[in-house]
């Protein structure tokens, strides 16, 4: 058994570098696309014969549309649930790279960060994983480092303000090679693609008094502290709108308009974050702060406004690209509206029709944030003892339900003491159910990924489900639903030591 997870890892590249036809298959979201991306040019790299799969969600049957597609199996970013079937199916040809809550089942092939005391949920994500194989196997492949950081955004690892475990190595080592930058700065979404006025104004966490979701005081604001909103422009910067980091557990509401004002090329067009000078910079963080002291927001929370940023010099600077939370944002309105594999090659590099691609359903995605959300609004929640929810029915996407709800916690509607979970329909008429919680429920005892994953278990009839503490989902049979929520609402009180 080995002892560290280099060795580990070191076993499994040797076992990858002796076979060949592979078949990458990932998941859909951020970190998916990502994870998927490191790995297919990893194996290219080596000559290998690669193909690739991306799936919403690996479910018993999904192997049989995977079946035949290859000789040796790689799983990223799923599969330390779905082990047991999996070893069924493939055997000694499976490869599993993931960060999510294991079983008691193994595998010789299988990385999971927990067989080494570090947290999948925090410290390390699937394309982190990934990177590593891809180190470990050649060095040439330090290249693909600034994914496993998108990966990791995208998963919500930086939670804490920055990065941190095994992440934040990968983060050293980055910067070390000039492929990452890391700053100290104001950690509102949309540094690079949105307007200043929508910058301040969909800012959540914080909350920012009389500012958030007031586009008017946060024109004054900005005004009144001499920061001029626009500029000359002599040429149109990707085409881009702008979108609320929803992440791939949800977090803030989306942003709209796009950088140019007129439409015209020399025109003049919104300044962005980005384009303010070092003394503006500073300026507006210190009338942030002012204007907190004001609203006596405590210094915890004021203190969320500041972190680590990670961008990525070798991007154009005024493409989402360039920045972590920007370039995940922009894969997961690829993989979550079907289109995964535009966004694993915006990752391989593409920066032409692909790229294009990417920002059309990035604002596509906005679209239907901004109406789940309001649908929420409009029909409200229903509340348990150890949750909130609410069933979209067939009126939010299955793949965005979970993001709406994560987004709920910073919408003012509930207060963030239960965790949320939301429900929508998948294509087959069966359920899927995706949770939400805040990192003050899980230090309160919350695991929602043991719980579906125990519920499912208890359940049976075809349920699967399982994912982190802070976010999980399943898919369950209409007939189970009062069920699941009844035995949900006991799991959930007894995590947190309430058991009646
Ligand atoms: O789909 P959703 O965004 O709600 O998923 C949240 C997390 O739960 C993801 O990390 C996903 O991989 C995991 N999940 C799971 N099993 C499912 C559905 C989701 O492990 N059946």
């Amino acid at each position: 058994m080995p002892g560290t997870w280099q060795e580990k890892m070191a076993e499994i590249v040797e076992e990858a570098r002796k076979r060949d036809d592979f078949v990458v298959v990932h998941h859909y979201d951020a970190d998916g696309c990502s994870s998927g991306a490191i790995m297919n040019k990893a194996l290219l790299r080596e000559g290998k014969k690669v193909s690739r799969k991306w799936v919403k969600q690996l479910y018993r049957e999904t192997i049989a549309e995977i079946r035949g597609l290859g000789r040796n199996y790689v799983f990223v970013d799923f599969g330390s649930g779905q082990l047991g079937y999996l070893k069924e199916e493939f055997g000694e040809n499976l490869f599993v790279f993931d960060h999510h809550q294991r079983t008691d089942v193994g595998h010789p092939h299988h990385f999971t960060p927990f067989e080494f005391g570090i947290n999948g949920g925090t410290e390390v994500s699937a394309s982190g994983i990934a990177y590593l194989f891809a180190r470990t196997l050649n060095q040439k492949n330090l290249d693909l480092l600034p994914l496993a950081i998108v990966g990791a955004v995208g998963d919500v690892q930086d939670f804490s303000g920055k990065l941190i475990g095994l992440n934040a190595e990968i983060v050293k080592e980055g910067a070390a090679a000039g492929l990452v930058k890391v700053e100290k700065d104001l950690r509102l979404y949309g540094r690079v693609t949105r307007p200043l006025v929508q910058f301040l104004m969909y800012s959540t966490s914080p909350m920012l008094p009389e500012l958030t979701a007031n586009e008017e005081n946060c024109r004054k604001f900005l005004q009144e502290n001499g920061i001029r909103l626009k500029e000359a422009s002599s040429s149109a910067r990707n085409g881009c709108g702008t979108i609320g980091h929803s992440g791939d557990y949800g977090g803030e509401f989306s942003g709209q308009a796009g950088a140019e004002v007129n439409g015209d090329a020399h025109a003049e067009r919104w300044r962005t974050y980005i384009d303010l000078s070092r003394d503006e910079k500073s300026l507006l963080a210190t009338a942030l702060i002012l204007h907190l002291h004001k609203f006596r927001v405590p210094e915890w929370k004021i203190s969320e406004l500041f972190g680590e940023v990670y961008s990525f010099p070798e991007e154009d600077a005024h493409s989402p690209c360039s920045e972590a939370k920007e370039y995940s944002t922009l894969l997961n309105a690829c993989g979550r509206h079907s289109f995964a594999d535009v966004g694993v090659e915006v990752c391989l590099g593409n920066r032409g029709e692909f790229y294009s691609r990417a920002i059309t359903l990035m604002a596509e995605h906005r679209r239907q944030l901004r109406e789940g959300i309001e649908f929420v609004l409009k029909n409200g929640l229903k509340e348990e003892e150890a949750f909130y929810y609410f069933d979209a029915g067939g009126k939010i996407g299955e793949s965005i339900v979970g993001i709406v709800a994560g987004m709920l916690y910073g919408s003012n509607l509930i207060v963030t003491n239960k965790p949320i979970i939301a429900i929508a329909q998948n294509e087959d008429g069966s359920l899927k159910i995706s949770g939400r919680a805040t990192k003050d429920l899980v230090h309160a005892g919350i695991n929602l990924g043991i719980a579906f994953r125990d519920v499912c278990a208890e359940i049976g009839g075809g349920s699967e489900g399982g994912g982190h503490a802070v976010a999980a989902g399943l898919k369950l049979e209409k007939r189970n639903l009062q069920a699941f929520l009844e035995k949900l609402n006991v799991k959930l009180e007894e995590q947190q030591g309430k058991t009646k």
